[in-house]
């Protein structure tokens, strides 16, 4: 026989301890738990009293059963309103932590910046004149005199092309290949000496690919005054790249050939990458072609009304693209189009 049980102790223990150990719940989880234990459909401890009262004799139901039902609801209260003050006090100490301190510094905001191309125009521009070169500028729409002819280039060259060339439709002009035209029309309307660069916008119906784009820019130089010589011409531009690409860089002239000068040379700077040992971005040569320059051709001269046994000069070409490249260390021009802040950011 199991000993019989004593309902009266065990009402004492659970009554005497439930609504203080509601009370102490200092967390939603611990209010959680003591409703568990007290309440719980399976194992709370007072459902537990409560069904077994069934088997109690009728007095004792009838003596039990409310006292029962009365502490049931007063844990519920208990655990009702410890759960109210707990969520206050959470919502209390959130708006504590996001209280808005206006005395704060604010955040900093990302700055912008200028395009890589951008930059390196800008510098470009800067070093040149710092060694004396006024700005000149040209419309993008040209006539194929001052973009061809006037440079004399012939009428059966290659350039001339529509391959080459955007030609507008049913009007005698195209948009200018090069920002050499701004030459012609700089000595058209100035008498020497003259020393001006011209940046700008070129155009050439090209596909697209890792070195090619049909809208690029140029900077062109022209320095028209007595004797001027090759020598000259070597001087300008070392220190015009040097300053672009820092002191260390070497620089080559290779005898080239352009219409428009005479004689001609591009300049090449050895590889940035590889330093010369022979790397895929240099073709393996060991250096990078910069630009091309020369001798103002005296057909140009004279085209535009300078007489070449007075003066002579020296002319220079150079594409931005490609030198931002260089200084990126990246290998393909579309990447400067994609704007990837990663790449927009290397240059400044
Ligand atoms: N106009 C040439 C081009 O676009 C570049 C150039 C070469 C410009 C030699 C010059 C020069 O002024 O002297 O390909």
């Amino acid at each position: 026989m199991p000993e019989p049980r004593d309902w009266d102790r065990e009402w004492l223990e659970l009554s005497a301890g439930a609504l203080d150990a509601v009370s102490r719940a200092d967390t939603l989880e611990a209010v959680e738990a003591a409703r568990v234990d007290l309440l719980g459909r399976e194992r709370g401890r007072l459902s537990a009293l409560l069904k077994s009262l069934k088997d109690l004799p009728i007095e004792e139901r009838k003596r039990l059963g409310p006292q029962a039902n009365a502490l049931k609801d007063a844990i519920e209260k208990g655990l009702e309103s410890r759960r109210k003050a707990l969520d206050a006090k959470a919502l209390d100490a959130g708006l504590a932590a996001a209280r808005i301190d206006l005395s704060l510094p604010p955040p900093p905001w990302p700055r912008g910046r200028r395009h890589p191309v951008s930059e390196t125009l800008r510098e470009m521009t800067d070093i040149l004149s710092r060694l004396g070169f006024a700005l000149a500028e040209g419309p993008l729409v040209e006539n194929d005199r001052n973009n061809f002819e006037g440079l004399n280039i012939p009428a059966d060259h290659p350039a001339r092309d529509v391959q080459d060339t955007f030609y507008l439709r049913d009007l005698p002009l195209l948009l200018r290949t090069h920002t050499s035209p701004v030459q012609i029309r700089h000595m058209e309307a100035n008498k020497p000496p003259i020393r001006i660069m011209a940046p700008g916008r070129v155009f050439r119906h090209e596909a697209v690919d890792a070195s090619h784009s049909a809208v690029f820019h140029q900077v062109e130089g022209l320095y028209i005054d007595r004797r001027v010589t090759m020598a000259d011409l070597k001087g300008t531009l070392s220190l015009f790249m040097r300053g672009l690409l820092g002191p260390k860089a070497a620089i080559r002239f290779r005898p080239s050939f352009f219409p428009f000068t005479e004689p001609s040379t591009e300049v090449d700077v050895r590889c940035l990458l590889c330093a010369g040992a022979g790397c895929a971005a240099c073709k393996r040569s060991g250096w990078m072609e910069l630009l091309g320059a020369g001798l103002v051709h005296p057909n140009v001269l004279r085209f535009c009304g300078i007489d070449p046994a007075q003066w002579s000069g020296f002319a220079f070409g150079v594409g931005v693209e490609r030198l931002t490249l260089l200084r990126l260390g990246v290998p393909d021009i579309r990447m400067l189009y994609e704007n990837d802040v990663r790449v927009l950011e290397k240059l400044s």
